[in-house]
């Protein structure tokens, strides 16, 4: 008989306990978050603006050190293993100076690995074969951020951390990026946590939908997605999908913001 201990530790990949957050200024960004992600799972994070979605973020990831509760990543603290996650943001933060082929490259240089073939072959998998040798400013607002996804792809993360990685494109291209992140993640072993403002996006994308709402930032909702894959566009068109769509809006709006 498996104990639950065991049970726990082969279904969380990542495990987020009490999780409060102070920053020095005094202001509460979040409190009391627990949440688990499972192997290999899509999970969203809605909510408004301000609400401490990306101060949860960067806690998850180990780039910040939370006041009070832990987090557990396969049961070893993040900050201490850097190598399990990678992470998009907003803006794709590209070296302008780089070509995209070099911009991918960077944390294997980091760690000082050369692996031509997998920055090749992850170049290929975001679509942007014939693009390696592209700066960033002679690619498009999409292309740059497939550039921003590779790069932190290339040393295999187990954790993929997005923070609204397609807040700063155009509708039609969001839409597309949101379709090929869905076959990229198919291709790939990786657990992926994304903030996004977009309910829809977060329906269309997510296992799971998180809501975060409150001043501080609490988690308020989980909202199971069951719908089918592969989800095409034509998806939203169901009555199943505006349903879960308006259930996280009512949780957004029932909390009076
Ligand atoms: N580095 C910081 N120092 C002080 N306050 C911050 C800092 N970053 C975020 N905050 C504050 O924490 C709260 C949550 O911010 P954030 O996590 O960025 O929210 P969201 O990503 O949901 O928009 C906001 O009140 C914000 O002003
Ligand atoms: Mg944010």
């Amino acid at each position: 008989m498996t104990s639950l201990a065991t049970q726990t530790r082969d279904t969380t990949f990542l495990c987020a306990e009490g999780v409060s957050h102070v920053y020095p200024d005094g202001v509460q960004a979040i409190a009391d978050v627990s949440l688990s992600l499972a192997p290999g799972s899509f999970t969203a994070l809605v909510g408004p603006s301000g609400v401490g979605k990306s101060t949860l973020l960067r806690i998850l990831g180990g780039l910040l050190k939370p006041s009070s509760g832990a987090v557990s990543l396969r049961s070893s603290p993040p900050h201490l293993s850097p190598d399990p996650v990678g992470i998009v943001f907003q803006r794709d933060n590209l070296m302008p100076w780089r070509t995209a082929y070099d911009n991918v490259c960077l944390p294997l240089e980091v760690q000082g690995v050369r692996a031509p073939e997998r920055v090749q072959s992850l170049l290929e998998l975001v679509g942007l074969d014939g693009f390696a040798h592209s700066y960033p400013s002679q690619l498009s607002g999409g292309m740059a951020q497939r550039v921003a996804l590779a790069r932190a792809l290339v040393h295999r993360p187990e954790l993929l951390l997005l923070d609204e990685p397609f807040g700063a494109l155009d509708a039609l291209t969001r839409e597309r990026m949101g379709q090929e992140l869905m076959r990229i993640w198919h291709a790939m072993p990786v657990t992926v946590f994304m903030v996004t403002h977009s309910i829809t996006e977060a329906v269309r994308l997510a296992d799971e939908v998180l809501v975060m709402t409150g001043y501080p930032g609490r988690i308020t909702e989980h909202v199971v997605v069951n719908l089918p894959r592969p989800r095409e566009l034509s998806l939203e068109a169901t009555t199943a999908f505006q349903k879960l769509v308006m259930d996280i809006r009512a949780a957004i709006e029932e909390a009076g913001v």
